[in-house]
């Protein structure tokens, strides 16, 4: 049961485990009931879940207690139904919509089959969304059965959402009850409750300790509402005071209060003002607009011929396309902007709201939504902050859309390397001494007015996720108006975790800028600048954590993410978020963006699912993520623990995929023996490099697989879809789609192909057993050197710095368009060789992508290296972007390149 150890997945156990927990008491009573089990255990099962169950409204202390009672008066069988109830309620959440499953009664016999499907399922009818209230108050908790029952008069038909109390006594109970209880969405707090929990469970301690919450001198409900929104932003809070409203109101530390009331004054008005703060977050104002605009009889005279279906249900040929995806879908199509709809080109009504709501969601000052993908909302980011000239730190290993924007924007990229993960073929993120290294080296050449941006990928697609707020903190210390471009495709979701927000864009430039609030920050600052003197050394200040001159630090972050990744968007579904204090002088510039990006024909179904993932994330959001990071974490138990699993297969755990140089609090991996709360957090919080838990790194090298193969295995026999591979491994992600059965689903997939290698390795003899020894070897140690960036050709360096390697890249992109200027040379043939070593040196023409790993070994304009031509010999995949086998290599040839430009300034003469 939840509470007896420190193991770190514990906390996010502890509300899934419950409907485990009520299985077990089942059974115990069920024993109990049919005379072969005990009544002992079965009270110690329910007095472990006691304080658990107090955070949650159902089943609540009613049953609880007539429970309990049965229990007391040796009613056995009456225990079993009851507990069952209560159980398969759980299961299935009949509470939230049959009222009478909170009375005693109506209950089914042992052996009963429980009707399972979740009660929404099927039925139609008007449902209303159920959600619980956290009410945080000083009365004596005798009172608290009458109390609840206040608020459930509180209730009237009309009212769009049903609710139930859940209760709390303390500031300790309040936040447990706001961390293991995603259900709650408004927080109600009335002042004057204590600090202190009136349990003694460790569960308490479990949860509040990875919350980092410590009793302090101020005991306050405004202490109180800031702690559970830092947990938990989306959440609204309440006040209710008997003190002065009008100063608290006033006070800026209210900003975290939804709404101020005088005591209980107005329950009716508390109540009303709930269900509008939930009304707030469940509208979504395009979506809204959408399914108005279905309903209304609507004549189209404009393109778009598929709008309203009628092409298609009075088709013989395509009506299956119709019955496939039902009216509504093409009720819902449209090519107008106007009639309650909106123009995402230039938003003004519903668009402009939904991306607003966006915003708030995600702790930005504005959001765009995107229809093409973060591919798009890169290039759009790229273009709209770069000029030709500018110079951008950039991560080699980014995704295509940035290299690509680059060329777009002409501007010029200094590449930065991250560090490689050799053996499993892939990079892991940039250090970031390496950043400022390049930041440095720039300032040397008195250069650092020309960057204009660092731009890196958080999280990588194999999980590295930075310390975001340190690498801005120290960049910002050597250049102040630095902007920043946070790729974080993959960890939209990050956000709705309180763990893994910090390590996000807008997480830490939040924290950031309340650290710039702070009067202390200007103290720390002007301490270190004392300590480092006038003229410190590039060495001095790579050895230092550098604090910046909150005098002059322009704060200026921009953050892209797949919605459609992470979220419930459709495929493409994408949104550029903004928190930037200068966003005013370069908002043209996104207007410009959007309109040379954004398609004239954007496409309703997706600008609504953007709408209504927000609208998810931000009312159930917590719960979601909670439950993608713990199936995660069972998943890289189940594989690493196995048996026979673990022989041929194992998730690679944050020891593997960060070196102990990044990770500097020592933290060795989830599963690993002694890894705590305290030492997960403490990783969190001070690692240069963090592993998100839900991107698992399966290496299948060892089980005689390449990735490619394997992801093939279990797509084509065992309906496993995965995306990322490399060499020698897989990767798995958990999603907030994902459920305990397709843990089990894939553990069992993997026992399945072990025994399968198994019997061939027992039934093959000698050879069978060589020949796969031999293939793990190779995918294993036989691994191809990473390459890295080389440099640019002189004719591509342009006016770059001496000793900085940024270069022109768009004059090499196009000089490639001009074939009299290009050639191409086999990759394997012996002229490459000779080129190799007597030159003329060999000059990229193209980007060259090979899939995987998916980044580019060759951008235009580059020298190619001996390295370079090794990796893409050993390459075996079959996708490589930018590059023909049949003709080889594809080159520009400089001097042709000089003398076409030399003849053309004479034809100009
Ligand atoms: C880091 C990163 N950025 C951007 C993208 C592109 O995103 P989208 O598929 O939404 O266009 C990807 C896609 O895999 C990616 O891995």
């Amino acid at each position: 049961m939840a509470g007896k150890t420190a193991r770190i997945d514990q906390f996010l156990l502890i509300h899934s485990a419950r409907a485990d927990n009520w299985r077990e008491i089942t059974r115990l009573a069920d024993a109990w009931a049919g005379g072969h089990g005990k009544r002992a255990p079965l009270e110690a099962a329910l007095a472990d879940l006691a304080v658990v169950e107090e955070f949650h409204a159902y089943p609540g202390g009613r049953l609880l207690a007539t429970l309990a009672e049965r229990i007391a008066t040796n009613d056995a069988g009456g225990t079993a139904k009851l507990a069952r109830r209560i159980s398969n309620g759980l299961l299935t959440h009949a509470y939230r919509d049959r009222a009478g499953e909170w009375d005693v009664h109506d209950e089914m016999a042992a052996g009963e089959v429980a009707d399972v499907l979740p009660p929404a399922t099927g039925e139609t009818g008007l449902r209303r969304p159920y959600f619980e209230v956290l009410f945080v108050n000083s009365q004596p908790a005798a009172r608290w059965p009458a109390f609840a029952a206040e608020i459930r008069r509180l209730r009237r038909p009309e009212d769009a959402f049903i609710y139930e109390p859940v209760l709390a006594g303390s500031f300790e109970d309040a936040l447990c009850a706001v961390a293991l209880n995603p259900d709650i969405i408004s927080v109600v707090l009335a002042e004057g409750f204590p600090y202190r929990s009136r349990h003694d469970a460790p569960v308490l301690r479990s949860v509040l300790d990875p919350l980092g919450e410590t009793e302090g001198p101020d005991l306050s409900a405004l202490r109180l509402s800031r702690t559970l929104k830092r947990v938990r932003p989306e959440l609204d809070v309440y006040l209710l005071s008997d003190r002065q409203v009008e100063t608290i109101a006033g006070d800026p530390a209210a900003d975290s209060v939804r709404r101020i009331f005088y005591a209980v004054e107005e329950p009716l008005e508390l109540h009303l003002a709930i269900l509008e703060g939930v009304q707030d977050r469940f509208e979504t104002p395009f979506f809204d607009n959408l399914k108005k605009y279905a309903r209304r009889p609507i004549g189209t005279f404009h393109a778009l011929p598929i709008a309203r279906g009628k092409s298609v249900f009075k088709s013989d040929w395509i009506r299956d396309l119709g019955e496939f995806y039902g009216l509504n879908l093409f009720l819902a199509e449209s090519s107008a902007t106007t009639g309650g709809l909106d123009s995402l080109l230039e938003p003004t009504g519903n668009i402009k709201r939904a991306q607003e709501m966006a915003a708030r969601a995600f702790g930005a000052d504005h959001v765009f939504f995107v229809t093409n993908g973060t591919s798009t909302s890169n290039k759009m980011a790229v273009q709209a902050l770069l000029a030709p000239g500018d110079i951008a730190v950039v991560d080699r290993n980014c995704h295509k859309s940035h290299h690509y924007g680059m060329v777009l924007t002409g501007a010029q990229p200094y590449y930065v390397e991250a560090f490689p993960m050799t053996e499993y073929s892939m990079y892991g993120a940039v250090p970031l001494a390496t950043i400022k290294r390049a930041l440095l080296a720039l300032k040397a050449e008195g250069r650092l007015d020309r960057l204009k941006l660092l731009d890196l990928t958080n999280c990588t697609f194999d999980g590295h996720m930075y310390n975001v707020r340190r690498v801005m903190e120290e960049c910002l210390a050597i250049k102040p108006d630095l902007i920043f471009l946070w790729d974080e495709a993959w960890s939209g979701f990050a956000r709705f975790s309180p763990f893994l927000r910090p390590r996000t864009a807008m997480g830490a430039a939040a924290d950031l800028e309340d650290w710039l609030r702070d009067p202390s920050s200007v103290d720390a600052y002007e301490k270190q600048r004392a300590e480092l003197g006038d003229n410190p050394s590039d060495e001095t200040l790579l050895a230092t954590h550098l604090i910046p001159d909150p005098s002059r630090v322009r704060l200026r972050v921009y953050q892209t993410n797949s919605t459609h990744k992470s979220m419930s968007a459709i495929r493409q579904g994408s949104m550029l978020l903004v928190k930037d204090v200068d966003f005013h002088t370069v908002e043209a510039q996104f207007h410009e963006a959007v309109f040379t990006h954004a398609s004239t024909s954007p496409n309703q179904q997706l600008i609504a699912s953007l709408d209504v993932a927000r609208r998810q994330m931000e009312l159930e959001g917590y719960g979601l993520v909670m439950n993608a990071i713990e199936i995660a974490l069972k998943i890289r138990r189940a594989v690493n623990s196995h048996p026979l699993i673990s022989k041929y297969f194992r998730v690679l755990g944050a020891d593997e995929m960060i070196p102990e140089a990044y990770r500097q609090s020592g933290f060795q991996d989830y599963l690993a023996a002694g890894s705590t709360w305290g030492t997960v957090l403490k990783a969190m919080r001070e690692d240069e490099f963090y592993l998100d838990p839900t991107r698992m790194t399966l290496v299948c090298g060892t089980a005689g697989f390449d990735g490619t193969q394997f992801k093939g295995l279990l797509a084509n026999d065992y309906d496993i879809q995965l995306n990322k591979t490399s060499r020698n491994s897989v990767l798995l992600q958990s999603n907030i789609n994902n459920t305990r059965s397709d843990v089990a689903h894939l553990i069992r997939v993997l026992v399945e192909i072990c025994r399968g290698i198994e019997k061939r390795l027992a039934d093959g003899g000698e050879g069978e057993r060589a020949a796969f020894a031999g293939r793990v070897k190779s995918l294993m140690t036989d691994v191809p050197d990473l390459p890295n960036f080389s440099h640019f050709h002189e004719i591509y360096r342009g006016d770059a710095g001496k000793a900085t390697p940024e270069g022109d890249m768009r004059a090499a992109f196009f000089n490639a368009y001009d074939a009299s200027i290009c050639e191409y040379v086999p990759l394997n043939g012996a002229e490459c060789d000779k080129r190799l070593r007597e030159g003329p040196e060999m000059v990229s023409a193209n980007f060259v992508i090979p899939y995987p790993p998916g980044f580019p070994i060759m951008v235009p304009g580059q020298v190619l290296t001996q390295e370079t031509i090794d990796f893409m010999r050993k390459l075996d995949v079959k996708e490589i972007h930018g590059y023909e086998k049949a003709r080889g290599l594809k080159l520009v040839k400089p001097e042709a390149v000089l003398a076409k430009a030399k003849r053309r300034a004479r034809a100009e003469r």
